[in-house]
């Protein structure tokens, strides 16, 4: 498939996708969401990869939606574009490959709130963080109320959310919202690291992990525990798990078939 605002590279099993229009620091415009929507549906069906990095261009992992067109938005529009994005992001956050965010630059608004949707976040030292919507008389649309809270706690979000406030990756790292903060030249390598060796595990063992995670998150936590069992019961009939179990006595690697 062909992109204009974004780059696809897949080595090693593991597609880097990099949003792509540097000039706007990236900003998401209507073409950029769409390209981002194919892009997911393109790496969830590719049989040679089994884990996304996503990352951004330039000096920005993305400055938030594009504000030339919430600039002439009417209501009824921006309804349907929060939707839209809430949408797309879902796709990212439910994909059942591990989804990580090498958070290279600015994540500001919709770029804070595509980097809460992937999976797992690492900043390069350089990245900063933020939801500066109300100062566009605005709010966040693509999830930042809701995943922002559900990372850091209420009074956090909302310090951030009402502030409008821009953080750097230290104090990101301190409330949470990113797990790994390191040096910006070896950003890429480590995030490739890191999902090099989340790849060497079962790859129905890591969909169940992130399913069992998600689905779980708004369940009372007994019906999260059931949930957690029944996905248990179901990995030890696959064949990776036979596997897996008898690598370990024999004390040998694990060859994985995600079967
Ligand atoms: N939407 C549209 N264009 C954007 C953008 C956005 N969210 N963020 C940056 N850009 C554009 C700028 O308009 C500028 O374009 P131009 O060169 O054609 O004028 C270009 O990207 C570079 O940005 P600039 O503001 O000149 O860089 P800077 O280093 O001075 O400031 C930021 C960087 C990130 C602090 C600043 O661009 C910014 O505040 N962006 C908006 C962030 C935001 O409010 N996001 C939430 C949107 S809901």
């Amino acid at each position: 498939m062909t992109y204009s605002n974004l780059t696809i590279d897949v080595s090693e099993r593991i597609a880097t996708l990099t949003v792509s229009r540097p000039d706007k620091l990236n900003a998401l415009d209507g073409q950029t969401m769409d390209e981002l929507e194919r892009a997911i549906g393109e790496l969830e069906a590719r049989t040679d990869v089994g884990g996304i990095i996503v990352t951004g261009a330039g000096r920005a992992f993305v400055a938030g939606a594009d504000i030339s067109e919430l600039a002439r938005q009417s209501p009824a529009e921006a309804l349907e574009r929060a939707r839209k994005g809430q949408r797309i992001f879902s796709r990212f956050e439910e994909s059942a490959k591990p989804v990580l965010a090498a958070v290279n630059g600015f994540a500001l608004g919709g770029g804070c709130e595509l980097a809460m949707a992937c999976h797992m976040r690492i900043a390069s030292d350089a990245a900063r963080f933020g939801q500066p919507e109300v100062k566009l008389g605005l709010l966040p649309g693509y999830g930042g109320t809701q995943r922002l809270p559900r990372l850091v706690g209420t009074g956090r979000a909302l310090a951030l959310l009402l502030s409008g406030d821009m953080i750097d990756a230290q104090e990101a790292l301190r409330i949470g919202l990113v797990d790994r903060v390191v040096p910006g030249e070896s950003l890429l390598a480590e995030a490739r690291a890191l999902m090099g060796r989340i790849l060497q595990n079962a790859p129905l063992a890591l969909s169940q992990c992130i399913a069992a995670v998600l689905r779980g998150r708004d369940l009372p936590l007994w019906e999260a525990l059931e949930l957690e069992a029944r996905a248990f019961g179901w990995l030890a009939g696959t064949e990776d798990a036979a596997e897996g179990t008898r690598a370990f006595l024999e004390k040998r690697t694990a060859r994985f078939k995600g079967k």
